[in-house]
C-alpha cells in the first residue's frame, strides 16, 4: 500500500514538473526567458537615486546603519548621505563620498543638479571625470560646442579645461576629480561616450563583464571600469593591489569582502578601498550586479 502510494506521488510530481516546463516554454519561446525581476519597468540606475535606506525591518531602530569607515576601507550607504550646497556650482547640492581626508588622492561625490543649474570648475590642475545617473546634463566644451549627455553617459575634462554642465531639470551625477599626475610629453583629451558604446574586454581568468570608459594610454592616470556579474558569479582573483578605488554600485547587490570584512551591499552603495586591501566580491539576489569603479594607473608608485 505505502508503496504504490508513494509511486502514485512520484507520477504526480513528475507530471507537475512536465506541465510546468511547458508552460516556461510557452512563456519564454519568443525571446530569451530574463531572470525575474522587480526593476524591469524602472529607468537604468533607478535604484541609485531611489535607494532603500535600510532594510525594512531595521528602519524603526535608532542610530542603524550600514555604513562602515576603517582604516583601509569604507563602505558609505544612502542613508548617511549629506548633501549641501556645491561651491562653485549654481543650484546643485552634493554628497561628498571620498575625499583625501579618507587617504585617496581623488574625490569622489554625488552632483544633483535642480532646475537651471550649472557647474563650476575645479581648481587649477585638476581633471574630472562625471557620469550621469539621471535626467539630461548638457556639457558645453571650450570650443562651445554643445554635447547632451543622458543616463549612462559620460565626459572626462582634462585639467585647466574650460567648460559648463547645465540643466534645465532634475538630474544626478557622480563625479570624480583629482589632481592630474603630469607625463612630460603627453597630455590628455576630453572624452565623451556611453556605457552602452564601449567594447567588451578580456577579462583573463574571470566570468564578469568589463568595459573602460577612458582609453588605456599612458597620458590618463586613471581609468574608471564597469563591471557586470550576473547573479551567482564573483572575482576569481581575491586582489590586493597598490592601486585605490571608489566604487559606486549601479545595479543588483551581494557580499564585497574588504579586508577581514563581508558585507551585504546594494544599489546605491559607495566603497572607498585603499592600497592593499584584500577585495572580493560576488553577486547575489536576482538582477545583474554593475559597478563603477575608479582604478588608478600608468604612473610610478613612488
Ligand atoms: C619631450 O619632448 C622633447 C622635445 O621633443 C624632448 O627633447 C624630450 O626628450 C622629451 N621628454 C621625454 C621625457 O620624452
Amino acid at each position: 500500500m505505502m508503496q504504490s502510494f508513494s509511486a502514485f506521488s512520484v507520477q504526480s510530481l513528475f507530471f507537475a514538473l512536465v506541465t510546468l516546463s511547458f508552460v516556461r516554454m510557452s512563456i519564454c519561446e519568443k525571446r530569451f526567458c530574463p531572470a525575474p525581476s522587480i526593476l524591469n519597468d524602472k529607468p537604468l540606475y533607478w535604484k541609485v537615486t531611489n535607494p532603500t535606506l535600510s532594510p525594512s525591518h531595521l528602519q524603526d531602530l535608532p542610530g542603524f546603519t550600514r555604513s562602515v569607515y576603517k582604516k583601509e576601507h569604507a563602505l558609505i550607504t544612502p542613508e548617511s548621505h549629506v548633501f549641501s550646497p556645491l561651491p562653485d556650482w549654481t543650484n546643485t547640492l552634493a554628497a561628498y563620498l571620498i575625499t583625501p581626508s579618507i587617504g585617496s588622492h581623488f574625490v569622489m561625490y554625488l552632483a544633483k543638479m535642480q532646475e537651471n543649474s550649472k557647474s563650476g570648475l575645479p581648481p587649477s590642475g585638476v581633471e574630472r571625470f562625471v557620469f550621469v545617473l539621471h535626467g539630461v546634463v548638457t556639457l558645453t566644451d571650450i570650443s562651445g560646442i554643445s554635447h547632451k549627455l543622458e543616463v549612462d553617459s559620460y565626459a572626462y575634462l582634462p585639467p585647466n579645461v574650460e567648460h559648463s554642465l547645465n540643466s534645465d531639470a532634475s538630474a544626478t551625477l557622480v563625479v570624480f576629480e583629482r589632481r592630474y599626475d603630469y607625463l612630460e610629453n603627453h597630455t590628455t583629451e576630453q572624452i565623451i561616450g556611453s556605457t552602452d558604446k564601449q567594447p567588451l574586454l578580456e577579462t583573463s581568468g574571470e566570468i564578469f563583464e568589463l568595459r573602460k570608459l577612458l582609453p588605456a594610454s599612458l597620458p590618463y592616470d586613471f581609468n574608471i571600469h564597469i563591471m557586470d556579474f550576473q547573479p551567482g558569479e564573483f572575482l576569481n582573483v581575491k586582489e590586493v593591489h597598490y592601486n585605490q578605488h571608489g566604487l559606486l554600485l549601479l545595479e543588483g547587490q551581494g557580499i564585497y569582502r574588504l579586508g577581514d570584512s563581508w558585507y551585504p551591499v546594494q544599489a546605491g552603495d559607495t566603497i572607498w578601498m585603499a592600497p592593499f586591501v584584500p577585495q572580493w566580491y560576488a553577486a547575489l539576489g536576482k538582477t545583474k550586479t554593475r559597478y563603477l569603479l575608479y582604478k588608478d594607473v600608468n604612473r610610478n608608485p613612488l
